[in-house]
């Protein structure tokens, strides 16, 4: 049998009980942990833990591969569970348009954005959107990223949102680590339907969603619900056709103006929210006794320069807040968790704890993959960061910009190793 011992490992964090699907606010500050721990992983998955006091004498002397994690952090790799990692090309023309003074909004509408992004990826073949999100995706794992979301939405025809999605069962087949696929074919109206903004929702709820349900293409809908894009009844129904077919939501809201969404896809039993920078009291009301998981993207909020969303706001009133990347070519060209832990930590105002546990559990609820990775649990799969040598768990998000991960396991096989494997 395959087995991998960690042994004497400064801390082993987020050691939450398999009951534990997901943390709320109010006890996100609580990172339950194992000092000076060990870990075995039998087959991929965790199979024991405990301190290294009571390490079983015949673990200790069989002749296993062993990692000596002295110093080190042991940690549930993160989980992102909101990315638009399949794209053609970046937009670093608009961040300098930006930087000399135009927003987003306007150049959205003069034609950039994400109908820039349309017609470059329209033009681009399945196998060489393939190789870009896969080199893409790889750099991210090597960051300590272990299960994701992808969604589509570069495409806006029926042809090529479902090119995105069959690049994304590509991805699943190729990579080690779990990846959930999202239908966003409701991003931007396309010029075509200009005059007919019906008959695109038509084609979404009529065509697609059940053609993606059918190939087993997609786990979720998602809409941009936003002024200037698509409106709440819009969303409404993208959502309640995908959760006839068992494709919960996991909507763009609020990220601009605050026009009901919120309320509406709780209404419609979502997954989870995303963006949230701006934020009415009573959005913030209609989230709580729901199901839908808020997931906060700090890092499009640095990178447009917008505001960021109310982290503790959420966690006051005990919801099970959520982090992600949101890496896309317009509005986060980052899928680098570590960076998402440090602006969570300094413009979020979360406690490194409520963050670790915002971008592992939490985060893996938000992709209804809570009994697969997010914790170091027994049966989890052994989906795991080793640190390099640090003083403390919240040098992590301090010490930012500085690479602290040595070792990243998937399925308990190296993926990116540094010297504890070396
Ligand atoms: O989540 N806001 C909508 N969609 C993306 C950005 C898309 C783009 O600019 O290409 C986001 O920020
Ligand atoms: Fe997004």
């Amino acid at each position: 049998m395959a087995r991998l011992l960690i042994t004497n490992a400064k801390a082993l964090v987020g050691t939450h009980p398999a009951s534990t699907k997901r943390i709320p606010g109010r006890r996100m500050a609580t990172l339950p942990l194992i000092e000076n721990g060990w870990l075995l992983i039998e087959e991929g998955r965790i199979s024991d833990m405990g301190t290294m006091s009571d390490l079983p004498n015949e673990l200790d002397r069989a002749h296993l591969p062993r990692i000596d994690a002295s110093g080190r952090y042991v940690l549930p790799g993160w989980c992102d569970p909101h990315t638009h990692t399949v794209f053609a090309a970046p937009r670093e023309g608009e961040f300098v348009d930006r930087i000399k003074g135009l927003s987003y909004q306007e150049i959205a509408a003069r034609g950039g954005g994400i109908l820039n992004s349309a017609a470059k990826l329209r033009a681009m073949s399945e196998e060489d959107l393939f190789e870009q999100a896969k080199a893409r995706l790889e750099g991210t794992i090597r960051q300590g990223t272990v299960a994701v979301e992808i969604k589509s939405g570069y495409g806006l025809t029926a042809e090529s949102e479902l090119k995105m999605l069959r690049v994304v069962k590509r991805l699943q087949a190729a990579l080690p680590i779990p990846i959930k696929a999202t239908l966003l074919a409701a991003h931007a109206l396309p010029p075509e339907y200009a005059e007919d903004r019906a008959a695109y929702i038509d084609l979404i709820v009529n065509e697609l969603i059940p053609r993606v349900k059918a190939e087993g293409l997609a786990d979720h809908v998602d809409t941009f619900c936003e002024t200037n894009y698509f409106t709440v009844a819009e969303m409404e129904r993208v959502l309640a056709a995908g959760a006839t077919l068992g494709l919960p939501g996991k909507v763009h809201v609020n990220q601009f103006t605050s026009i009901g969404g919120v309320e509406a896809a709780v209404r419609q039993g979502a997954l989870s929210v995303d963006h949230l920078e701006v934020m009415e009291p009573a959005d913030l009301d209609a989230l709580v006794g729901s199901g839908t998981i808020p997931t906060l993207l700090p890092s499009c909020s640095f990178f447009l320069r917008i505001p960021y969303g109310p982290a503790r706001e959420l966690m006051e009133r005990d919801l099970p807040l959520a982090l992600a990347t949101d890496h896309n070519p317009g509005s986060t060209p980052s899928g680098n968790m570590n960076l998402v832990l440090s602006l969570a930590c300094i413009h979020l105002r979360m406690l490194p704890e409520e963050a670790i546990n915002a971008m592992t559990l939490n985060g893996a609820a938000a992709m209804g993959l809570e009994n697969e990775v997010g914790s170091l649990t027994v049966g989890k799969r052994a989906n795991i960061i080793i640190t390099r040598p640090v003083p403390s768990l919240a040098f992590l998000p301090y010490a930012f910009g500085t690479d602290h991960i040595d070792t990243v396991l998937i399925d308990g096989a190296p993926f990116r190793t540094g010297e504890v494997l070396a």
